[in-house]
């Protein structure tokens, strides 16, 4: 090995970790991506494999070490340096002053040394172990004395810094704060999760706590958890700050990310006002904020006052506000019968107007809940919808009970075809497992004919359940049998509308065999899984006749999609099925992307700023969809660069090189769309 290839791999791993790291940056800081997912996957990839070849290159702040460690059998118990403390309620102003009252009593100049108020935020507790500015060792708040240790999934959440960027920070220290989960990505999560046949979340808080105790990282990363920090123990060192509010600032220099909403105020008259006006933001934030935190903001006045038998602070307290709930009758408990087989108990109410809409169904989540809440039907019940999609049964108002509800049992048959549904081991749900039990084969068909599957206009739930119930149709390999002829016999079915239908369900031949595969509705298959197999193995035969482990084996597939495909395809009824979907001319391919294809083909883009109508997203998904690259940094190489407001540097230098500049309008004219 010569020296001078060995520095040449040095530099390349230290700049593919700072492209690394400010993709990152710009991706989740900024929220406005600068590369696509591929070119990250890309150059991820070839950091991974540099190390893995050269370990000598590894270092411990690298971002490959953010995935990548091997799932826990269990996680590890851990007793905090110093205990997490939970916080007091205030439902009311007037507790407010009763708090500053008592404080008052303790210490002297409590009601002019001025207040901190931040969001609270609604998600799991974290504590940070940093020593000499390195990420140790993190974990949940447990009973507050003892968490768990939660360090490999941790490490993939990347508002966490595994070094921290500013200097003067004590040499070992525990930071706390809250992990939470998006609106945007906990949407995201129950939408996978529903295509994967998997029971959904009720808020964002459960599945951020679930992915943050997920015994395998990658289960965290794929969330996408984001953390604010609040606040520092310092265990070893001088202290950070003299206040809350400088405290904060410290955070942010060491390369934390704190909830941007923060202020200060001076009097009580003063808090009152400002936790007035945060109270307004709270409904429009893009995360799940449950109160506002107000915090003595001298931090020797907060020693001073200390804590309540080291489970509450006197020096902080929080502001909560009622959620909203209405109070209205469950008529009847109904189950809804999946087309993974997965029996979903959920609630029929009177009509209630709840935030703004009205309601007349919630979940019930599951058997267990009912059970422990001993939700009966008749009963009054609470219903609450606190920014979370699904309005949810809170329990029953016992003291209304007039001794005509009656007590729920799940159904330990199918109630669409009454073959006994079983448990499964570890989930508080049962399934139903015959394949072609009616409630699971309606699901399935109108799964296999939704928008993000074969795509058949005019096939939704009532003429899918029409077809069914005059004998048509059994299985969705019957719907290419389907005659004009033959529908116009049924009612609502006109020539017109007769026709377009047997057209659309023969133009769903022609789909691709990602979205057929995602169509099949195989448990754990979901959209971006459907894809990667489709492109990995190019056919279906190819992929019926993979092992297990070849299946395993596809890169962002793990053993249990590898299980759920293979056994689906083992099934002769699937792989007769299959064959009749076959003699009908249902694609069974992959089409190759061309590169070279497209009006923007062979072509290298930049994007920057912010465009008026597209998101990052959607202009890089169009770009890359017509042909075109997105690259990071503006060269002569560049072909042009799209810019919108607040375009900074890379404009600059465009037009230093002479690259040519684009609007939104004109990207759009050149993708053959009309602006
Ligand atoms: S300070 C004593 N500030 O709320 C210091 N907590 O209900 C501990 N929380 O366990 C809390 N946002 O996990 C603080 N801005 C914020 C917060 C916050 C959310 C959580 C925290 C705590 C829980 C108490």
């Amino acid at each position: 090995m010569t020296p001078s290839a060995a520095a040449a791999r040095r530099e390349r791993a230290a700049a593919l970790r700072q492209q690394i790291d400010q993709a990152n940056y710009a991706y989740y800081v900024l929220d406005a991506p600068t590369i696509s997912d591929a070119e990250y996957d890309q150059l991820f990839r070839e950091l991974q494999s540099l190390e893995a070849e050269h370990p000598e290159l590894r270092s411990p702040d690298s971002p490959t070490l953010r995935i990548g460690a091997t799932p826990a059998t269990a996680l590890a118990k851990h007793t905090h340096a110093r205990p997490m403390l939970s916080l007091a309620n205030a439902f009311l102003p007037e507790e407010l002053l009763a708090w500053e009252d008592r404080n008052a009593r303790l210490a002297s100049g409590v009601r002019t040394a001025g207040y901190a108020l931040e969001i609270k935020i609604d998600g799991a507790a974290v504590s940070l172990t940093y020593e000499d500015g390195r990420f140790l060792r993190g974990t949940t708040r447990g009973n507050g004395l003892v968490g768990e240790d939660i360090t490999p999934n941790l490490r993939t959440i990347h508002d966490i810094p595994l070094k921290l960027t500013g200097p003067n920070h004590p040499a070992l220290m525990e930071v706390r704060g809250e992990v939470y989960l998006p609106f945007r990505n906990f949407e995201r999560v129950n939408r996978e999760r529903e295509e994967a046949g998997e029971p959904v979340f009720a808020n964002p808080r459960n599945s951020a706590s679930g992915g943050l105790r997920a015994l395998d990282p990658e289960v965290t990363r794929r969330r996408r958890l984001r953390m604010f920090a609040f606040t520092v123990e310092v265990i070893e060192g001088e202290p950070v700050a003299t206040t809350q509010h400088g405290l904060l600032d410290r955070l942010e220099h060491w390369g934390f990310q704190v909830e941007p909403h923060r202020s200060r105020a001076t009097t009580m008259d003063d808090v009152q006002e400002k936790v007035a006006e945060l109270a307004s933001v709270l409904p429009r934030l893009p995360f799940a904020a449950d109160g506002v935190v107000v915090k003595v903001d001298r931090l020797s006045l907060q020693a001073e006052l200390g804590t309540i038998s080291d489970r509450e602070p006197r020096w902080a307290i929080a502001r909560k506000f009622a959620p909203e709930i209405a109070v209205t009758k469950l008529r009847k408990i109904h189950i809804n019968v999946g087309r993974t087989g997965a029996l979903s108990p959920w609630a029929e109410l009177e009509p209630v107007e709840l935030a703004g809409v009205t309601v007349s169904r919630a979940t019930l989540h599951n058997e267990d809940v009912i059970a422990q809440k001993d939700i009966r039907e008749g009963d009054w019940v609470e219903v609450v919808r606190a920014g979370e999609v699904i309005p949810q049964v809170l329990g029953p108002v016992r003291a209304r009970r007039d001794g005509t509800e009656k007590p729920f049992h799940m159904p330990h048959h199918c109630p669409a075809c009454g073959t006994p549904a079983a448990r499964v081991e570890e989930e508080a749900v049962r399934y139903c497992p015959n394949a072609a039990c009616p409630g699971r084969v309606l699901e399935g068909i109108v799964h296999y004919a939704g928008r993000g599957a074969m795509d058949i206009r005019g096939l939704g739930y009532e003429r899918v359940r029409q077809l069914l119930d005059a004998g048509l149709i059994h299985d969705i390999a019957d719907l290419y049998k389907l005659k004009a002829g033959r529908l116009v016999e049924l009612d609502r079915f006109a020539e017109q509308s007769a026709e377009q239908l047997v057209q659309a369900i023969a133009n769903s031949k022609a789909q691709s065999l990602s979205l057929l595969l995602f169509g099949l509705g195989i448990r754990h298959v979901g959209k971006q899984v459907a894809q990667t197999l489709a492109r990995h193995f190019g056919t279906l035969d190819a992929l019926m006749a993979a092992s297990r482990e070849d299946i395993d084996e596809v890169p962002g597939v793990g053993s249990t999609i590898g299980d759920a495909v293979a056994d689906f395809f083992s099934d002769a009824r699937n792989r007769r099925l299959m064959e009749r979907l076959r003699t009908a001319g249902v694609n069974f391919t992959e089409p190759h992307l061309a590169p070279g294809d497209g009006p923007l083909a062979g072509l290298t883009i930049v994007l920057t700023g912010t465009l008026p109508g597209l998101s990052r997203t959607k202009a890089t998904e169009l770009i890359e969809s017509a042909g075109g690259r997105i690259a990071s940094s503006v060269s002569k190489k560049t072909s042009f660069v799209v810019a919108g407001d607040e375009a900074g540097s890379k404009l600059d230098k465009a037009k230093k090189l002479g690259v040519e500049i684009l609007d939104e309008a004109e990207l759009l004219r050149r993708l053959g769309r009309s602006p």
